[in-house]
């Protein structure tokens, strides 16, 4: 069992630097188009043996040091009651979109072992053959609200901001229940054997300061804060597009933040002070040719050297027209240039 991957999250001395790549099982790879050509993306979601499958093939294929599982984070909002959709080229789709009191109240929170097996089965089946740690994971409340108010992807967030300035006590009332519904997922994957667990916030980004403090910040530390009465996993918390939030980011009670690729890493890992770190090249620079790809790793490595724990991913997550071998080259010259065995 390779742990490297665990003590850098813990800020314990490694042998060399640990690295995964977010979305590293997805349509980027043939071995996962050829499972997804036969199903649809929920139903590999759903089917442990499948998800299980498609976790473990950028272990196998790479040499990844952490698996993170095969889900997404708008499953655990289906279990509250939605339909949701998947649609070619355009992203997940809510028809019903959640912008009443009526709409929250209908909402339920899930009992994750009743509604939500499947996770918690194919933790269980990777936990039996993985030899490296496994990530579980979820999105972070107002990431996930922006589904379920916009009804799928945005861009500028009208109806999720116009909620957030004119409806205060109805975006309060539904992010407590996404929280909660958030809460109960995460403790349920740490019971089924989760090593870790990520809170992706993917589009806080967009956010204020003072909006990010009073409207997303809370659910973030009250997630964090339940799940440390009952575990010791460590636990990764993704701002993307957080730059101008690292005041407020470091207070979520993490033990690893994430970084996007907008801030170099040396100024990430001063201003992440005795968190560990976790990034963040720039997805798109997987396209550099060989040479100076090697180059930017190995300059992000003595960037980072002063992290109290580092841990090398993209700065987001990983685009399905990336070949292969780049991926390759690099997961490589990371564990050649911080000295792998
Ligand atoms: O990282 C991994 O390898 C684990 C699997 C994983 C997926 N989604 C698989 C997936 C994880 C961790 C996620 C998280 C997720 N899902 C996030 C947070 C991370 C981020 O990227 O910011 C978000 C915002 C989502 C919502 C989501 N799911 C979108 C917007 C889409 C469509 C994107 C697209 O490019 O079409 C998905 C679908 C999805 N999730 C796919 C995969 C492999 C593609 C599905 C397919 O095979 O067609």
């Amino acid at each position: 069992m390779n742990e490297t991957f665990l003590h850098a999250c813990r800020g314990e001395h490694t042998a060399y630097t640990p690295v995964w790549f977010m979305r590293q099982a997805g349509r980027y790879l043939p071995e996962y188009q050829k499972v997804r050509g036969r199903v649809s993306f929920l139903e590999l979601c759903k089917t442990p043996e499948l998800a299980a499958e498609v976790t473990l093939q950028p272990i196998d294929i790479f040499g990844f040091d952490a698996a993170i599982l095969f889900s997404d984070i708008l499953i655990p909002m289906e279990a509250m009651g939605l339909g949701l959709e998947f649609h070619e080229g355009k992203g997940p789709i809510f028809a019903q979109p959640i912008r009443s009191q009526q709409a929250v109240d209908d909402l339920v929170v899930p009992v994750p072992e009743e509604s939500l097996p499947f996770v918690l089965e194919t933790i269980r089946l990777l936990r039996s053959r993985l030899q490296v740690p496994l990530i579980g994971f979820a999105g972070a409340p107002f990431t996930l609200a922006t589904y379920l108010i916009e009804g799928g992807s945005s861009k500028v967030f009208l109806h999720t901001k116009k909620m957030m300035y004119q409806e205060p006590q109805l975006y309060h009332n539904l992010l407590a229940k996404i929280t909660a519904c958030t809460s109960a997922y995460l403790q349920a994957q740490a019971r089924a054997g989760a090593q870790a667990l990520q809170l992706f916030d993917s589009w806080v980004g967009v956010l204020a300061p003072c909006d990010y403090e009073e409207f997303a910040l809370p659910y973030v530390r009250s997630i964090i804060s339940d799940l440390r009465a009952v575990t010791d996993v460590p636990i990764i918390y993704f701002a993307n597009n957080g730059a101008t939030l690292t005041k407020l980011t470091t207070t979520v009670g993490a033990d690893v933040l994430g970084f996007d690729w907008r801030l170099p890493i040396g100024d990430a890992v001063a201003r992440a002070g005795q968190h560990a770190v976790q990034g963040n090249i720039d997805p798109l620079a997987l396209f550099l040719p060989q040479k100076r790809l090697e180059e930017r790793i190995k300059t992000m490595l003595l960037e980072a050297r002063e992290a109290r724990g580092y841990i090398f991913n993209l700065g987001h997550g990983i685009l399905p027209e990336t070949p292969p071998a780049q991926v390759r080259i690099a997961v490589d010259a990371v564990h050649r240039f911080s000295g792998k065995p």
